[in-house]
């Protein structure tokens, strides 16, 4: 296996196509070998965690500001990233605007306290929050790094179809608790507002390959279609080896697609438990299957505008912690060689 700073880059063999990117964190861009591994092989970058809100949200700011519907933000974290992809002439996707998941409780509760018995604050105090949280981030980001972020995830994650209910709805976040649907159109109406000329709004949710989900996530893109407020459908793409269904992603992304709306991988892994022969041969086939189809789909002039995986090498990635046993999910080894995946992929960006 070669070096992964001696191979052909990654996103230059897909340029006809898409833009190639990876989640990465400044622990990675502070590692110059690492850095320049990064800017080989990726042209666009998402922030693994650090433009999450609990990473922009200031608890003290907030409570010296005194102000119910308006927190403090604090964005050292995001500058770090947005500052590495300016100087290195990356495009950034911006990860997330509203999400259940990594937002601090106190965001959601009344006077603020950072206690899940405290009462929460009113929907019409929650939809201020929001729509202040997401100007304030969209005006820091477009006036501080004008042209660096291309497309946005205003909102992940909000059908789960186990949840049940009409529109399948994620009814445990606190996003849906506090304020129905409604924070669904208000976040993006916020993001239009926000945006600059050119960024893309994009819905995010994982398993987007799934029929009953996707057909839920379908209703809820019409609804927000309907007002003109998403551009972009994000399916994340983090995939099990033995389960991966090429067929059924082709299939979800031709329907969003008939939307009249673009598409983004944002979250590619591939689960593999083992780095043997047999596994390794299979992570090549399944790379190699999936990124064909992906090919296929851009060449039917379906608009996608990134593949981003969801790490950089096997050493960074998140699965081996989620899923409690070893994962060897991506084209890098953790000892930074490019795998055999990496090689079947590059060979399909240059096929006829
Ligand atoms: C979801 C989120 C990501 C990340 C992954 C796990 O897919 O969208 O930001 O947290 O889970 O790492």
């Amino acid at each position: 296996m070669c070096n992964a700073l001696e191979t052909p880059s990654l996103f230059q063999a897909f340029e006809p196509y898409f833009r190639i990117g990876a989640a990465v964190s400044s622990r990675l861009t502070a590692d110059p070998e690492m850095a320049q591994l990064i800017c080989r092989h990726f042209n666009s970058i998402t922030a693994e965690n650090q433009m999450k809100p609990y990473s922009v949200l200031d608890p003290e700011g907030t409570l010296e500001k005194g102000d119910p519907c308006r927190a403090a933000v604090d964005f050292t974290r995001v500058d770090e990233l947005l500052s590495f992809a300016r100087d290195n002439g990356i495009a950034v996707r911006y990860h997330t605007l509203a999400w259940h998941n990594q937002t601090p409780v106190w965001f959601f509760k009344e006077h603020w306290e950072n206690d899940w018995n405290a009462p929460s604050a009113p929907k019409d105090i929650m939809l201020a929050r929001l729509d202040n949280y997401i100007r304030d981030v969209m005006e820091h980001v477009n006036t501080c790094f004008p042209g660096v972020v291309y497309t946005w995830d205003v909102v992940n994650e909000a059908i789960e179809p186990e949840q049940g209910g009409p529109g399948l709805f994620r009814t445990k976040s606190p996003w849906f608790a506090l304020t129905g649907q409604d924070f669904l159109p208000a976040a993006f109406r916020a993001a239009r507002r926000g945006a600059a000329p050119g960024q893309t709004l994009c819905y995010n949710d994982y398993n987007a390959f799934d029929p009953v989900k996707r057909d839920a996530i379908i209703g809820l893109l019409k609804t927000l279609q309907a007002e003109n407020l998403v551009d972009t459908m994000g399916m994340q793409g983090h995939y099990v080896l033995d389960h991966l269904n090429v067929g059924a992603c082709e299939t979800a992304a031709r329907a969003y697609a008939a939307l009249g709306l673009k598409l983004q991988v944002t979250e590619l892994d591939i689960h593999c438990s083992s780095d043997d022969e047999a596994h390794r041969q299979a992570l090549t086939d399944a790379y190699r299957g999936w990124f064909a189809m992906m090919k296929k789909l851009s060449r039917d002039g379906i608009g996608i505008e990134a593949v981003t995986f969801w790490g950089v090498t096997d050493a960074d990635s998140w699965l081996p912690g989620f899923r409690r046993e070893p994962s060897y999910p991506l084209l890098f080894t953790a000892d930074r060689k490019a795998k055999p995946a990496f090689g079947a992929v590059l060979k399909v960006a240059a096929e006829n």
